[in-house]
């Protein structure tokens, strides 16, 4: 090529490249904006709601500290609460069914939130001092270990339930009660969870997960897993399906 095509060639490339870089830029400001906007809506929005409780509980002379608490992690980080409410007490008791209180061996609870499905394994016959629970934001973690003296709390991230039970857990555990928003993450991720969960729970004892979707948050058809569903549970918001996994 001669040296004044092979010029005008390189300066049509930086012509272009410059070109792309503005595009880059007026892109990245856009994204910026809108970035901006949603977080300012976003507070507004949960300030109404906060308000909304408030004025809901002068009114009726009651206290819904848990749902305000929920509320507000859901706003700081709503893919990881992933509910905008604690699960009502119909869900928590539906969750609680799949585990037998009489079996042995610790019962494994993750993602535990503000503690209504705790509530639910102990009103059903399960021993405190046999829950283990697994919750990553700490001002849940605070009320937990208020309200659960007894159990053994873990704050930290339920996908890494292997490296933080493993030593942890003196026997295989009786169940596994999850309340982790599974859907939000992709299936692989899920599929390494209940994985490892089975790696430390007796053969047959129950993976409890409950979720919004229509839809089993993991394969139905896995091989080597039983699956089970409960009938869809409206009395919550929104309602929610129990779904029950087995290695066989
Ligand atoms: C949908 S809420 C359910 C809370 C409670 N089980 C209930 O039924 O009301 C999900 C809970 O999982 C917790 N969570 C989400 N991702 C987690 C993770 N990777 N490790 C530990 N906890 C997690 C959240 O902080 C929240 O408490």
């Amino acid at each position: 090529m001669p040296l004044t095509a092979l010029r005008t060639f390189e300066e049509r490339i930086e012509r272009q490249l410059r070109l792309l870089e503005l595009k880059k830029t007026i892109i990245e400001r856009n994204i910026g904006r809108h970035i901006r906007l949603f977080e300012r809506r976003r507070d507004d929005i949960g300030k109404k709601i906060e308000d909304q409780i408030r004025q809901f509980e002068r009114k009726r002379g009651i206290r819904l500290d848990d749902e305000v608490r929920f509320i507000r992690s859901w706003i700081e980080r709503p893919l990881s609460i992933g509910a905008v409410t604690p699960s009502s007490k119909m869900l928590a008791r539906a969750m609680a069914r799949y585990v037998d209180p009489h079996s042995d061996g610790p019962v494994v609870e993750l993602g535990p939130g503000t503690g209504p499905v705790t509530a639910a394994l102990v009103e059903a016959g399960v021993d405190p001092s046999r829950l283990v629970l697994v919750e990553f934001n700490p001002a849940f973690c605070r009320i937990l270990r208020t309200r659960y003296p007894g159990a053994t709390l873990v704050q930290g991230d339920a996908y890494s339930m292997r490296r933080l039970l493993e030593t942890l857990l003196l026997q295989p555990a009786a169940a596994v009660v999850s309340g982790l928003p599974l859907v939000t993450k992709p299936m692989r991720q899920r599929l390494r969870l209940i994985r490892d969960a089975f790696d430390l729970m007796l053969p047959g004892a129950p993976f409890v997960q409950f979720t919004y979707s229509v839809a089993s948050p993991l394969p139905r058809r896995l091989s080597g897993f039983s699956v089970e569903a409960s009938e869809r549970i409206w009395m919550n918001i929104p309602p929610a399906r129990v779904w029950v996994y087995r290695k066989i």
